[in-house]
């Protein structure tokens, strides 16, 4: 059976993560992917607390496996956030957009593992000083706010650089970027995309089909001048964020054209002008399954390959 160093420090089955994934990553996604022997992985985004609060709630009533809370650390109300999730107790945080090193030991104080998600080797050095458990090493691949670098590359530089687990990011979907990310030296994956197309991801069915149709080519980045890139299948609001770009538009433009867009995918599923987040491994992914197929499959598969790998040894 595929096991790491990561299953027994967190108590999950499998070194399988379901990224956190605001507007996409509800309660019962999470609650799916721990059941399944992953670890499932709320995605907070701009909840309020108490809404956080019953997500939690609802996550422990559907499973009694660890799951997590991922957050976004630059909202202005994040201590909010940060207090929700240590009075509810939950057992792991990953952490996106920022330095998770000021919350650390708030957490550790409360028995919370802490993961945060890294675009660089520089960062992954910073959190683990800081006390960090893991750190997920995420590729420019992965849909939604990404770094510069690509997985092959961020993967084994990370590992070099610390001595805590690393999780890999970022164009995985199946069992060859899961047996890939074992070769580069991760502990793990973290799957964002490909949880996106299965039955217990409440995401709207058209952004769903619009991952399953997706090619190679259908996803682009918008907002790099506002030092905040996000990739997003190609759509109608995409060509607006570029236009943007062409014409060297303040931030407020980008800020004004990109509020609520993301509820108008996952709610109302404007595929035209929601913000589809999506990585470019999408298109790889042909069927929404359920949550077990998803990890039953990578798991057995990533397996028998790794077995077989072998042959190229005469
Ligand atoms: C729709 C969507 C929303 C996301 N939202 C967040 C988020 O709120 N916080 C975060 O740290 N990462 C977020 N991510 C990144 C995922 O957690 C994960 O690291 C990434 O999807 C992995 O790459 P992949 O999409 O190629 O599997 C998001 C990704 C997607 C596709």
């Amino acid at each position: 059976m595929i096991k790491s160093p990561i299953c027994d420090k967190l108590g999950i089955k499998y070194p399988i993560f379901q990224g956190g994934m605001a507007w996409a990553s509800n309660y019962e996604l999470a609650s799916a992917v721990s059941n399944a022997g992953g670890l499932g992985i709320i995605g907070a985004g701009q909840m309020p607390p108490e809404f956080l609060v019953q997500e939690i709630r609802k996550a422990k009533e559907n499973t009694d496996k660890p799951f997590g809370v991922n957050l976004i650390l630059y909202l202005t109300y994040i201590e909010e956030l940060v207090d929700a999730v240590i009075q509810e107790g939950v057992p792991v945080v990953t952490t996106g957009a920022g330095n998770a090193g000021p919350y650390i030991k708030k957490f550790h104080d409360a028995g919370i593992k802490v993961i945060p998600v890294i675009p660089s080797s520089a960062l992954a050095k910073r959190v683990e000083k800081a006390g960090a458990d893991a750190v997920i090493a995420e590729g420019t691949e992965s849909g939604g706010h990404i770094g510069e670098i690509t997985t092959m590359a961020i993967v084994p530089q990370v590992t070099d650089a610390v001595n805590i687990p690393v999780i890999a990011a970022g164009g995985i979907a199946d069992y060859r970027g899961f047996a890939a990310a074992l070769c580069l030296g991760a502990s793990g994956i973290q799957m964002g995309t490909r949880f996106l197309a299965t039955k217990e991801c409440r995401i709207h069915q058209n952004w769903k089909d619009m991952v399953v149709k997706a090619s190679d080519r259908d996803t682009v980045v918008t907002g790099r001048p506002t030092g905040h890139p996000v990739r997003v299948l190609k759509n109608r609001l995409a060509k607006m964020f570029l236009e943007l770009e062409e014409k060297c538009a303040p931030a407020s433009e980008y800020e004004k054209l990109g509020t609520g867009k993301l509820k108008a995918a996952s709610v109302d599923g404007d595929v035209e002008m929601g913000s589809l987040m999506s990585g470019q491994i999408a298109g790889l992914i042909k069927e929404e399954k359920t949550v077990k197929e998803v990890i039953e499959e990578i798991v057995s598969q990533t397996e028998d390959f790794i077995k077989n790998m072998t042959k190229f040894i005469k």
